[in-house]
């Protein structure tokens, strides 16, 4: 048992920053060294501050820091760290059983979680779930079951995209390093097409979403032919890329195209599903109905879960013993998601996005008119980003990038860094961080700009 172990975390730890040492301190350097020699050195950190605990929006660390999160373990944690409802649940449900393996002996649990989705997904028709450990595992099935449900082969991603670091998902993946550099082969049978990017579009944004769509049916049509299109898999806004927000228009574009075509449309809301954008998904915001959705992450509070939910004729298109996995759907990951779930339910989490959205957005974009350096600003509710460029232009500054959220770190604030070309600095408060530790977050934000 660690030294800190006692330490309670949850929404009870103090929510202040807290700097006692430098950043990381002695202790979590010592604890660094350690993991040096004993874990992968391609298993790497954003911020090497070990952390004992974490609650609300906080993150305290082995030196007795206490760091501001924007982060959120990647956006995991977003009804907060060792929530109540999550910890009831899963102390309870670990009291009774920890594992039978769904395909050996069902539990309720599971089934609860599917009946969960299907309340909450986009779409009223009939749905099924299935439930397995990660996202990208998720989106492997989902990819599986459009194949079979169709009889066919290709799958369509964008530019930009990140789906996960399998095979497959390497493949449905856009970015090489570091995702894919020497990680080859990769699957076959994956065509890209270029994501409706308002910034970086040729035309301009306000050309974008219609020259996009055009442009996508267009390859697709000359380059792999409809009917040989299993799926068009898409982020409703990228994540891992660069938090591109796609123009309104052409995700229901997309959408009505594989539609008419026979196209299984997959939206991987692992990152901005779970009430991050302001919905509960973010396709929900342009009333896109997905036929299948891939999520994970923001699912169970931190416990490894993810799902792929559909209509149901695509999801029963697949024979019994098709799908599963030893730990999918495992109860006590399933326990906190119905905890999870409950919390966001219950305290309008989807409501509380859409507010950190409007407090940090304006601030952000007060930042964009003093900085020449932010190229834009964009996201939705607590999904949100600035991407870096040299001024004058649109050319990506992965440097500058870096040395802002350096200076975050120093200062207690965990930002992430994202984007293909590694110039967007996103932010993804836990939903349940209160307005000052928000607004002490933005200031650090702004005295790193300041500072550069
Ligand atoms: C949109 C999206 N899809 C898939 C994945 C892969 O999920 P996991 O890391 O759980 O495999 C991620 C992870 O960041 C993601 O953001």
């Amino acid at each position: 048992m660690n030294a800190h172990a006692a330490t309670p975390g949850g929404p009870g730890l103090p929510q202040e920053r807290r700097l006692v040492t430098q950043i990381p301190g002695p202790a979590s350097r010592e604890l660094l060294a350690r993991r040096q020699r004993s874990v992968a050195r391609g298993v790497s950190h954003v911020l090497p501050v070990f952390v004992t605990a974490a609650g609300g929006g906080v993150l305290a660390d082995a030196d007795g820091n206490s760091l501001i999160d924007f982060g959120s373990g990647i956006a995991v944690a977003s009804v907060g760290n060792s929530a109540q409802r999550v910890v009831d649940r899963v102390r309870e449900q670990a009291g009774r059983f920890t594992h039978t393996c769904f395909m050996v002996n069902p539990y309720e649990e599971y089934v609860a979680v599917c009946e969960e989705l299907a309340r909450r997904t986009p779409g009223d028709h009939d749905k099924r779930s299935a439930l397995f450990n990660s996202g990208a595992e998720a989106v492997e099935n989902a990819v599986k079951i459009a194949r079979h449900a169709t009889g066919r082969q290709a799958v369509v991603a964008f530019d930009h995209a990140y789906h996960g670091r399998t095979n497959l998902t390497m493949a449905l993946t856009a970015k090489n390093m570091p995702y894919k550099q020497g990680f080859g082969p990769f699957a076959g049978e994956i065509y890209r097409a270029p994501m409706a990017y308002p910034l970086r579009w040729p035309g301009g944004p306000a050309a974008c979403a219609a020259d996009a769509l055009a442009t996508v049916t267009g390859l697709i049509h000359a380059q792999v032919g409809e009917e040989n299109v299993a799926a068009v898999i898409i982020e409703p806004i990228q994540g891992e890329g660069g938090f591109i927000v796609p123009p309104p228009g052409f995700l229901a574009g997309l959408a009505e195209f594989c539609r008419a075509h026979g196209i299984v449309f997959i939206a991987d809301e692992i990152q901005s599903g779970f009430c991050r954008t302001g919905d509960w998904f973010a396709c929900e915001h342009e009333g896109v109905v997905p036929d299948l959705i891939t999520t994970a992450k923001g699912i169970a509070g931190g416990l490894p879960l993810a799902a792929v939910t559909g209509r149901a004729a695509l999801m029963d298109s697949v024979h019994p013993g098709g799908l599963g996995g030893t730990y999918g759907g495992n109860p006590v990951a399933c326990a906190a998601a119905l905890g999870a779930i409950e919390t966001m339910a219950e305290q309008d989490l989807a409501g509380r996005a859409r507010r950190i959205g409007e407090i940090m957005l304006p601030r952000l974009r007060k930042l964009a008119e003093t900085y020449p350096c932010i190229g834009d600003v964009r996201g939705r509710g607590a999904m949100t980003a600035i991407e870096l460029v040299r001024p004058g232009s649109i050319d990506p500054d992965p440097d500058v990038t870096a040395a802002v959220a350096r200076a975050c770190h120093q200062a207690g604030l965990v930002v992430l860094t994202c984007g293909t070309f590694g110039n967007v600095l996103r932010f993804l408060p836990p939903l349940v961080i209160g307005d000052s530790l928000l607004e002490e977050g933005l200031s650090i934000l702004e005295d790193a700009f300041a500072a550069q």
